[in-house]
């Protein structure tokens, strides 16, 4: 039988303090619409959003290619790519930006927020040479890309609907 330490003790109290911040994470992500974004979207934000998912999708695929021959330089420069490529945000004008925040939920920006912030993770680890860290922080984006799906792209990602 598995002897309750104090440290064992205090990790079951920091484990369920954390189911409890989950779960509350989780109902106020519910309490948000959680809804396809697209068909809110005007015509422009629509295809800009496409463009730039088609550019990352690209741009991922060719970090595996680079991951799998450690070209450290090269796994820079895209995940660098996906950071600064932001179409959406350097096409918008003040109007469409408006039409954005109001179309989409708060909870969708930051999520796009984290994953650009992610790539630019990355790059650093790239940059770096820290391979152990790159493969890390590519799993993390492509949990990203499908948690956002899940939530927000299910009209085009149908499998990804619970
Ligand atoms: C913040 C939310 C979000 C993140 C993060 C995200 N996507 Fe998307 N993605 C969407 C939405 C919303 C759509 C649906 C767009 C539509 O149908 O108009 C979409 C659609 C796509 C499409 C289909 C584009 C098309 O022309 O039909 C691809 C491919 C794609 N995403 C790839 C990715 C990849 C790869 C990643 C991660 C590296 C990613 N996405 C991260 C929200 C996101």
């Amino acid at each position: 039988m598995m002897r309750v330490t104090a440290r064992t003790f205090r990790n079951l109290v920091t484990r369920s303090a954390l189911t409890v911040a989950v779960t509350i994470a989780g109902g106020l992500a519910a309490a948000q619409e959680v809804k396809p974004v697209s068909p809110d979207l005007t015509p422009k934000l629509r295809d800009l959003l496409r463009k730039e998912m088609l550019s990352i999708e690209g741009a991922s695929k060719d970090i595996l290619s680079a991951l799998i021959a450690g070209d450290d330089a090269r796994v820079a420069e895209l995940a660098q790519q996906i950071h600064d490529s932001f179409i959406l945000q350097q096409s918008m004008t003040p109007e469409d930006r408006e039409d954005l925040m109001s179309a989409v939920p708060e909870d969708f920006v930051s999520r796009d927020q984290a994953f650009h912030e992610l790539s630019a993770t990355l790059s650093k680890a790239a940059r770096e040479g820290d391979r152990a860290q790159q493969h890390a922080e590519f799993g993390r984006m492509v949990e990203a890309c499908t948690a956002c799906h899940a939530l927000y792209a299910t009209d085009r990602f149908p499998d990804l609907a619970e």
